[in-house]
């Protein structure tokens, strides 16, 4: 077997701007893997077919968020040097598996998905009522990752059930057609725990927009300055004096995840580090405002040079064009290499191998 190359793919539904759940989830495990020399190649998909999926009907969500996603990669420092960005739609090439796919997975698999069962539920598509497209979307995102013949996967927990079944349809595929053409990709989860699922600021399990408890990437001082003293904390922890609780405490879990060595010196220079913090607001007499502008000060820190480039971006479109163009170029070549394999495979190569097979010359 050829050696195994480090390939990493990942991508995003392009629904609204990202935010900072985005950002420590899986944005960052990207931009060290761009700079990552054991990489060989380094794909951010803008998974635009997929909005669609559910999205159909609203088109221009869907395009406007295109290209502000692609806003949001740059501003974070995706580099389209080093990382191929591409629109998802515009490489046919992985609807073509998709379809080929789909004879290798069965209804009652997809059935038992615990994603597609959750975003069923959630957006209250009952019984059989459910959009064909939408149902198999998880088969159309296997086809995203082997189309790059990726071996790393770098996405938030609840993508775990579409990484297995993806797996599942490489075994499958390579068994069916007795060959080593698809690769098994693995996940990358990010370590520090308060960073595999970043709650709303309201302290709801998950941001989303729909329930306006989201920080955004491109959130300006003041936007940010309300959403974080207007942060869930500990419900009882109601005068300065009374102990507080840390576990569930939005404000703090938000503190692990973004906190950097040098914020207490900069920004709250009589502590030593989160620990202390944490301690004193156990005890009692740590108010819920100061630690909120604790943690303002560290959010603004760390948005100010996304902001920058966001605004650079903004007014150059023409660089944020030729990246997705370059980007999504390189992601055509790539996935048509994969295609031929994958129809070769299936002795669905006819004009490839015809003319040898019938002595043709
Ligand atoms: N389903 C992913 C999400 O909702 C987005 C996505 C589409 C994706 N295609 C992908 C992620 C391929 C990783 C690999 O976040």
């Amino acid at each position: 077997m050829a050696q195994k190359k480090k390939i990493m793919l990942t991508g995003d539904r392009p629904t609204g701007r990202l935010h900072i759940g985005h950002y420590v989830g899986s944005l960052r495990q990207r931009l060290e893997l761009q700079d990552d020399p054991s990489y060989e190649k380094v794909f951010v998909m803008i998974a635009d077919a997929q909005a669609l999926t559910d999205n159909f009907d609203d088109p221009d969500k869907v395009r406007e968020s295109v290209f502000q996603v692609a806003l949001d990669y740059l501003s974070v420092g995706i580099d389209p040097k080093k990382t191929h960005i591409l629109i998802q739609s515009e490489v046919p090439q992985l609807h073509e598996l998709t379809v080929y796919y789909m004879n290798l997975v069965t209804v009652s698999r997809v059935q038992r998905n615990p994603t597609v069962k959750a975003e069923l539920k959630m957006r209250g598509f009952e019984g059989e009522s459910v959009p064909v497209g939408f149902f198999t979307y998880p088969i159309s995102q296997a086809s995203d990752i082997t189309a790059f013949k990726a071996t790393i996967v770098p996405v938030g927990e609840d993508q775990e059930p579409m990484l297995e079944q993806c797996r599942e349809i490489v075994r499958t595929f390579n068994r069916t057609y007795d060959c080593d053409v698809l690769v098994e990709p693995e996940i990358y989860l990010p370590e520090n725990e308060a960073c595999l699922r970043l709650p709303g600021t309201d302290g709801q399990a998950k941001m989303s927009k729909s329930l306006g408890n989201t920080i955004y990437l491109s959130d300006d001082e003041e936007t940010l300055r309300k959403k974080v003293m207007s942060m869930f904390t500990d419900p009882g922890h109601l005068r300065v004096e009374d102990p507080g609780k840390i576990e569930g405490n939005t404000v703090f879990t938000y503190l692990d995840a973004f906190v950097q060595p040098d914020s207490f010196e900069k920004f709250l220079p009589e502590y030593r580090d989160l620990d202390e913090l944490k301690d004193h607001y156990r005890r009692g007499g740590l108010g819920d405002v100061k630690v909120k502008k604790f943690l303002f000060a560290v959010l603004n820190e760390f948005l100010s040079p996304i902001r920058e480039k966001r605004a650079y971006y903004e007014a150059h479109p023409e660089e944020v064009i030729a990246a997705l163009r370059d980007g999504t170029e390189e992601a055509r070549r790539a996935a048509a290499a994969t295609l031929a394999d994958v129809k070769r495979a299936m002795k669905i190569d006819y004009f490839e191998s015809w003319a040898d097979e019938y002595g043709v010359k």
